[in-house]
């Protein structure tokens, strides 16, 4: 389906409302609901997807939504909306100013227009597929940087606690032996786009959402960075693993990351 250059400006106009949205709501008495164990839902997530929702609609009138809080599926054979109204929920509700907003717009369930917004920093970022990407308008590109120990990482762990976060903390633990340092900020669609933007080298985390990835796979492809399961196959969004990087430290990402896919891998060897 061709696309008008408007399409991009939209998004990004609604992304900065609800965004404005969100910081309504920052830092002030907040209505919060739980979906499962010490995963939140506040009444910001709520208006923001309502907000997006609406004003995404007549953009692209025939595209399906999927959104986190209002569900909806994911057109394989058309065009779709895939939304997080506000990613890095937990930190918003403890008054942490560190969340986004993502819109991403999926055409046979791959990202061509992806935006994230921060608001309390007012970053936009922004991609088209073949066409780059940009933060306010500049364009931006992952970091050079191919060495490990030069490295800063970003991940993250899903809210589920069962014996996947042991894995997961065993991978953190073994990460941080051979890189400069690791950070676990809080939300995925910003450690995407802070890969692209080269500020981290790379980001991985398993159980992701397709609306926490779609906008960011996009920003960091077309900020010359590489997406893929922890394989380093190629990964749909919400496919489980992500593994985002600069492109130069992809490989050696991949092998780390080996050791502790499962009980049954092969312990990786040392770097
Ligand atoms: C979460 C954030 C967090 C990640 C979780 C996500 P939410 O999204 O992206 O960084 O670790 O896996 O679910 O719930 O705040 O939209
Ligand atoms: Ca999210
Ligand atoms: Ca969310």
């Amino acid at each position: 389906m061709d696309l008008s250059d408007d399409t991009l400006a939209g998004m990004e106009q609604v992304a900065r409302d609800a965004g404005a949205l969100l910081l309504r709501y920052f830092r002030r008495p907040l209505a919060v609901s739980y979906k499962g164990v010490a995963n939140l839902i506040t009444e910001a997530d709520t208006a923001s997807e309502h907000l997006i929702r609406e004003r995404l609609a007549p953009i692209v009138p025939d595209a399906a939504f999927l959104g986190e809080e209002s569900g909806g599926e994911l057109s394989l054979s058309g065009m779709s909306w895939v939304v997080d109204p506000l990613d890095g929920t937990t930190n918003f509700a403890h008054g942490f100013p560190w969340f986004s907003v993502s819109i991403a717009l999926v055409e046979h369930g791959v990202p061509v227009r992806g935006v994230v917004y921060h608001p309390v920093l007012d970053e936009l970022y922004a991609a088209t597929a073949e066409a780059g990407a940009f933060r306010n308008g500049v364009p931006i590109s992952v970091s050079t940087t191919g060495s490990l120990v030069d490295a800063l990482l970003t991940t993250g762990f899903y809210y589920h606690k069962g014996g996947e976060l042991a894995r997961q903390i065993a991978l953190f633990e073994r990460a941080h032996q051979r890189v400069q340092t690791i950070r676990r900020p809080g939300s995925a669609a910003l450690d995407l786009a802070y890969v692209a933007a080269g500020h981290f080298e790379a980001f991985w985390e398993q159980g992701l959402s397709p609306w926490d990835v779609a906008a960011g796979y996009l920003l960091v492809q077309e900020a010359g960075g590489r997406v893929s399961d922890y394989a380093g196959r190629p990964v749909r969004i919400g496919e489980g693993e992500t593994l985002a990087s600069n492109g130069y430290l992809h490989d050696e990402m991949v092998v780390l990351l080996r050791g502790v896919r499962g009980s049954t891998s092969p312990a990786a060897p040392s770097l």
